[in-house]
């Protein structure tokens, strides 16, 4: 449900290509667990390029429910002191919210050898397990339960391990490697994720003193530590909003110069928009997309990094459905993400999911309709495909988008983008005779 009055719908006038410059903000998915380590030691700890956005403030308010001192320098800066810990019971309405609540736990357990985090919530993108990061406290000698919707990790003495991931996991792989940084002696994690801001956050933990090696690789060796210390440290810039710019220049049939970036992190994300036909320019921290004409249709699976990101299907799916040709995307990650082929085909989209396959009929173009953002992604996705659409989109429930996305509408419209946030929908929706969704 959309939070009461709040501003919390877009409404879209599509039909206007996307141009000029846009500069990416930092990686929500890697500030979230860097946050999260910050607390790690007892000394003062500065974060920089942290974006503003629903998720990174949830996790920040849970942090200073339980004690920890958080300064924010500027929008984008924060001082964070984790010495004056009351407790390492996470207990806010507000973290259940999110995810990556339980980075709060890998982090609280490696300095603490007790945590207790409500279990995560996050999009409704699937089930989302977490036997992998139980295994790996376990591993380093940690007693589990999860009772009443809360975990608890207890540990005497937390010792190193030999851990092999059941699956290609971000979040455990994240979660073990903090909680082992000050384990004793050697831990090695075995079939690790590799994605960007894993590394990122293996370079964090060192900058504070932790002896990490292997990060972005698939075997990541870290040497326990007595203790960790302050440092100053810059998030990556985020690869998934780089990658959503990417894809509104080819679905809005626009140019766009996207800055702030790290090319090598977007390469199969530039790939597939070559395949489809649109010419990407590399410079040393930027990318430009420009698109001419009719999209051609191509083949994606997601599979990790560096695989097709998971988190750049539903744009994809958005592009796709545009292209000339019937295309297919299997989504190999999560078993719940083409949310968005529901709303996709009210605006005139030719789309069928056949199990975690969705075959994709290119369409001329989409029409305006009332739709709903069903999750942070697949809500990014659905803004591109209105910013493409003929007439009019308003969109609900734009708070999923929020979570993840800095000042999204603003930068659509530094763009060319004819968007704007409003409270009330349901008015506009009656005099444009649209069906109401809700
Ligand atoms: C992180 O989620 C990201 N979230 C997700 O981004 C992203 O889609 C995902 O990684 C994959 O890249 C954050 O970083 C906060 P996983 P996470 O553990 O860590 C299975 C966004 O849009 N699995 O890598 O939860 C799981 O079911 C969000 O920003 C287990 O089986 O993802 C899935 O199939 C959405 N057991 C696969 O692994 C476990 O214990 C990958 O999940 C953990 C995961």
């Amino acid at each position: 449900m959309s939070p009461k009055n709040e501003l919390d719908h877009y409404i879209v006038n599509g039909g206007k290509p996307l141009m000029g410059e846009v500069s990416i903000g930092g990686a929500k998915n890697a500030a979230l667990a860097i946050l999260a380590a910050s607390i790690m030691t007892d000394e003062t700890v500065t974060i920089e390029n942290v974006p503003d956005v629903r998720d990174t403030n949830a996790m920040m308010e849970a942090m200073e429910g339980i004690g920890v001192r958080i300064k924010r320098l500027d929008r984008h800066t924060v001082e964070i002191n984790g010495s004056q810990v009351e407790n390492v019971n996470i207990d806010t309405e507000n973290i259940r919210k999110i995810r990556a609540s339980y980075y709060l736990l890998g982090a609280l357990l490696g300095k603490y050898r007790h945590a207790e985090v409500p279990l995560p919530g996050g999009c409704d993108i699937g089930s989302r397990p977490i036997d992998q990061h139980v295994k790996g406290f376990k591993a380093l000698g940690a007693k589990v339960s999860i009772k009443g919707g809360v975990m608890k990790a207890t540990a005497e003495q937390l010792l190193s391990a030999h851990i092999y991931m059941d699956v290609v996991t971000v979040g455990a792989t994240i979660n073990v490697m903090m909680a082992s940084v000050m384990a004793e002696g050697k831990t090695i994690i075995e079939n690790a994720a590799k994605e960007p801001h894993v590394v990122d956050v293996a370079n964090f933990l060192n900058s504070m003193g932790a002896n990490i090696k292997g990060a972005g690789t698939d075997i990541i060796r870290i040497k326990g530590v007595d203790r960790l210390h302050s440092c100053t440290y810059s998030v990556i810039p985020d690869q998934i909003e780089a990658g959503t710019f990417m894809y509104a220049a080819a679905i809005t049939g626009g140019n766009i110069l996207i800055k702030n970036v790290i090319p090598k992190h977007l390469e199969s994300i530039s790939a597939k928009l070559e395949e489809m036909g649109c010419h990407i320019e590399e410079f040393d921290d930027a990318v430009k997309v420009s698109s001419f004409g009719k999209l051609q249709s191509t083949n994606i699976k997601t599979l990790p990094y560096p695989g097709f990101p998971t988190d750049m299907q539903p744009q994809a799916g958005v592009a796709l459905a545009l292209a000339e040709g019937v295309s297919t995307i299997t989504e190999s990650i999560f078993e719940n993400r083409f949310k968005y082929v529901d709303e996709l085909i009210r605006m005139g989209a030719d789309i069928r999911v056949e199990g975690n396959t969705a075959i994709i009929e290119g369409t001329d173009g989409f029409s305006g309709a009332h739709i709903q953002a069903p999750d942070l992604r697949a809500g990014a996705a659905l803004v591109l495909a209105a910013l493409a659409a003929d007439g009019t989109t308003y969109i609900d429930d734009i708070h999923f988008i929020e979570r993840g996305y800095e000042d999204f509408d603003k930068k659509i419209r530094d763009l060319g983008g004819d968007i704007k946030k409003t409270a009330d929908i349901k008015t506009a929706v009656k005099k444009a005779k649209y069906k109401l969704i809700s």
